[in-house]
């Protein structure tokens, strides 16, 4: 048998080690890990149909995927994304709370990321491709910067939620593979690759278009660097709106008994005051850095994906209501679990 091109392989290879991530993860519900698990697939497949360009016939690398499977793949990619979506809303009512326009802007990244994928999909359909773009190239054009743009979006809803990412080795790993996807998309022609008449550009299998594929390119491999930063994953989180009031929380002393106190209690220690966390956290005050979403989201579910050794027993928090119930009381002074008898 003969190996595909080296540059398939390291891409190949990079996807298998994402797609072996939910391997070390945790398990926590199974409606939760089923949508997050197709969440996953969505990406997985967005990512191959971006390393197994299509055309040209005559490419250096070979031309891996056939465009009936790119087609039927390209489909599968748009059905996961929207069950993803779906089994979270069964699973979890309060995921609602990211449909709105105070959801951080990670989340609002994975809602545009859909839809761009439904419009991938539906204007690759060839009647209404040939009514939409006369010529070929204009589509194919067009196509593959939408293709750019879907994984930039994908890379960072899938990163700043951090569910089988979370950490700067793996988070470097999803950037890199897709960052050799599109850098794959560049195939060159074969036969135009001696002659190469317009300078190096030119050869790669876009014919005029080849420039500003190139830039979008350089462009999004630019924003997949920037997302490796853990800096840019905190700006993600921030809402796009404020919300006017904090989603409720129950918080159980009782299973944090093993943390000490002031590990999350850091106000009684650096005296900046006895309040409440969000009365601080969700306030204008000058010295709040990010917000209260950014804040506790990163803060509760670090220690509960990447648990200190002497934490080891406990798996990771998923779902909403695990932390965010309704009709919780409101926490008044000294938690009942920590009350003397
Ligand atoms: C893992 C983090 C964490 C640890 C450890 C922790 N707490 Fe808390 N505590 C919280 C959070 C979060 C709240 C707010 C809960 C809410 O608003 O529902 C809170 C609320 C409280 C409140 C109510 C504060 C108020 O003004 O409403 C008291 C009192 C309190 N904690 C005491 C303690 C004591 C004493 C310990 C150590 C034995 C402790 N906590 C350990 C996170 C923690
Ligand atoms: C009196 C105000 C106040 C209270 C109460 C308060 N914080 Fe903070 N907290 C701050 C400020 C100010 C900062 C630093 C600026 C920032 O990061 O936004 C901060 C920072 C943090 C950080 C980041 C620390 C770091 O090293 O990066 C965490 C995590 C945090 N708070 C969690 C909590 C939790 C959990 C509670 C409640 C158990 C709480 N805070 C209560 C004011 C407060
Ligand atoms: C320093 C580590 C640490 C931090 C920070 C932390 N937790 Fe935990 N959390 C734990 C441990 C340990 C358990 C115990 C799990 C067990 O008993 O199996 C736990 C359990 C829980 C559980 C119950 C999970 C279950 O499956 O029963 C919830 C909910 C939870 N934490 C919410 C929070 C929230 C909300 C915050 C932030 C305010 C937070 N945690 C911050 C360590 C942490
Ligand atoms: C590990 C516990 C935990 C889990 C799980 C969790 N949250 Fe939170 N979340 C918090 C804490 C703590 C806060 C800050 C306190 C608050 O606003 O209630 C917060 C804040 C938020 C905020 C910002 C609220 C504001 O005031 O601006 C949103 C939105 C949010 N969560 C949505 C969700 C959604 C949707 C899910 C499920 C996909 C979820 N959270 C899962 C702990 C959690």
């Amino acid at each position: 048998m003969k190996w595909p091109d080296r540059r398939y392989v390291a891409v190949a290879l990079g996807w298998a080690a994402i797609a072996a991530l939910p391997l070390f993860t945790g398990f926590t519900h199974w409606a939760w890990e089923l949508s997050e698990i197709l969440g996953l697939a969505g990406l997985l497949a967005c990512l191959a149909l971006c390393g197994c360009p299509v055309r040209p016939r005559e490419a250096a690398p070979p031309v891996l995927l056939s465009l009936g499977h790119h087609e039927v793949l390209g489909i599968l990619a748009a059905a996961a994304a929207g069950l993803h979506i779906l089994v979270a809303l069964a699973a979890d009512h309060t995921v609602v709370e990211y449909l709105k326009l105070t959801s951080p802007l990670y989340q609002l990244a994975g809602i545009a990321a859909f839809l761009l994928l439904l419009i991938l999909v539906a204007t690759s359909v060839a009647n209404l491709r040939r009514r939409l773009w006369r010529s070929h190239r204009d589509f194919q054009a067009t196509h593959i910067i939408l293709g750019c743009l879907l994984l930039a979006l994908l890379a960072a809803h899938v990163l700043t939620t951090g569910r089988y990412t979370n950490g700067y080795g793996r988070r470097v790993v999803l950037c890199a593979v897709a960052a050799g996807g599109i850098a794959l998309l560049l195939l060159r022609r074969r036969t135009v690759q001696s002659a190469a008449p317009d300078g190096t550009v030119r050869r790669f299998a876009f014919g005029r278009h080849s420039t500003i594929i190139v830039g979008v390119i350089g462009a999004t491999m630019l924003a997949l660097a920037t997302l490796g930063s853990g800096r840019a994953v905190m700006a993600l989180r921030e809402p796009l709106l404020p919300r006017s009031a904090a989603l409720p929380l129950t918080f159980d002393h009782a299973k944090h008994v093993e943390v000490n106190c002031l590990a999350c209690h850091h106000n009684y220690a650096d005296g900046r005051g006895f309040d409440a966390c969000i009365h601080c956290h969700r306030s204008a005050g000058p010295d709040i850095k990010v917000g209260v979403e950014a804040r506790f989201h990163s803060f509760c579910l670090n220690c509960h994906r990447n648990p200190e050794p002497q934490f080891v027993h406990h798996g990771p928090v998923s779902g909403c209501t695990a932390c965010h119930i309704a009709d919780a009381a409101p926490l008044n002074g000294m938690p009942a679990q920590l009350a003397p008898r």
